[in-house]
């Protein structure tokens, strides 16, 4: 549901979702913003993934996949057999063809959307964007093949809420607005993935996080400025913070002034029973 603010100099969000009004493909650069996030998360990611036991013989599927650095790992570190790749927008997957991988370009919130089952499902940092998150863990559930894992990863925000005000928290603050604002972006649920898969129907339920340390010049720190970039008109539109404070958050990243806890990745996951009921 969007909220609605008007008036002078006030704003009318739109019922927009991801891709459209922020973080448009389109966008020079956008890839590479996508990725300084997997070169941030991809270790943590491909070390749980194959400890679930994804390896020879699986078919996989990867959800909202992006560039693919997910799906290309789980075929070349995993070994595993085949990585059907979902995206609204496959241009980056298809723009290097990799032995094993398949690029589906679909909406996975569309209701015929039902590629089939699959021994891994995973989809990451995608349905924090999704105002229909909680219909997706059931459906996506539904995927998973019997004896099968879903993993979801998302991020984590342990600090801008209580932290005290700094250019980097305001900012940070107000990009979550600002993407609720837009495109419908909601992290407040993710701590409960546990809950939800469990209730989802899944087994041997647990969870981890990974919180990448803020430095200067990092992978982290580069996604966060190229975020903050990206999303400006949406984080300046909340009134929570304005073009000055962007900017000077923006320095402070690359600043050794910087002392910041990032927004991590929780990885939650559930197994599908084998005798599962119809
Ligand atoms: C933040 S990126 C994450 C990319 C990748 N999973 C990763 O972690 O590197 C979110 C991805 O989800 C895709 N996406 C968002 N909404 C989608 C939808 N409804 N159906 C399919 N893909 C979607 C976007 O196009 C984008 O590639």
């Amino acid at each position: 549901m969007s909220k609605s603010r008007g008036g002078e100099g006030g704003y009318t969000p739109r019922d927009g979702h991801y891709g459209e009004a922020v973080f448009r493909p389109e966008q020079a650069g956008e890839d590479d913003r996508i990725d300084l996030g997997a070169l941030t998360y991809d270790d943590a990611t491909l070390t749980r993934l194959t400890k679930l036991g994804a390896g020879p013989g699986w078919h996989c599927l990867d959800l909202g996949a992006g560039t693919g650095t997910v799906a290309r790992r789980l075929l070349s570190q995993g070994g595993v057999a085949a990585v059907l790749a979902v995206d609204r927008d496959v241009r980056y997957l298809t723009a290097r063809p990799t032995p094993g991988l398949t690029a589906l370009e679909a909406d996975i919130t569309a209701p015929d959307f039902g590629p089939g089952q699959f021994q891994l499902v995973h989809a990451r940092f995608v349905l924090m964007h999704l105002r229909s998150w909680q219909r997706m863990v059931t459906k996506l559930s539904t995927l998973v093949a019997p004896g099968g894992v879903l993993v979801l990863g998302d991020a984590i925000d342990l600090t801008t809420a209580t932290a005290p005000t700094t250019p980097y928290t305001q900012v940070m603050r107000a990009m979550w607005q600002g993407l609720k604002d837009t495109i419908g972006t909601d992290v407040s649920w993710v701590p409960d993935y546990p809950q939800l898969l469990r209730a989802a129907g899944l087994e041997s339920v647990a969870a981890e996080i990974h919180v990448p340390p803020l430095l200067p010049g990092s992978p982290i720190s580069r996604f966060w400025a190229g975020t903050w970039d990206r999303a400006r008109e949406s984080i300046v539109a909340t009134r929570l913070a304005d073009e000055a404070a962007v900017d000077a958050a923006i320095r402070y990243l690359d600043s050794p002034d910087c002392a910041a806890l990032s927004p991590g990745m929780i990885t939650a996951w559930g197994w599908k029973p084998e005798e599962a009921s119809p």
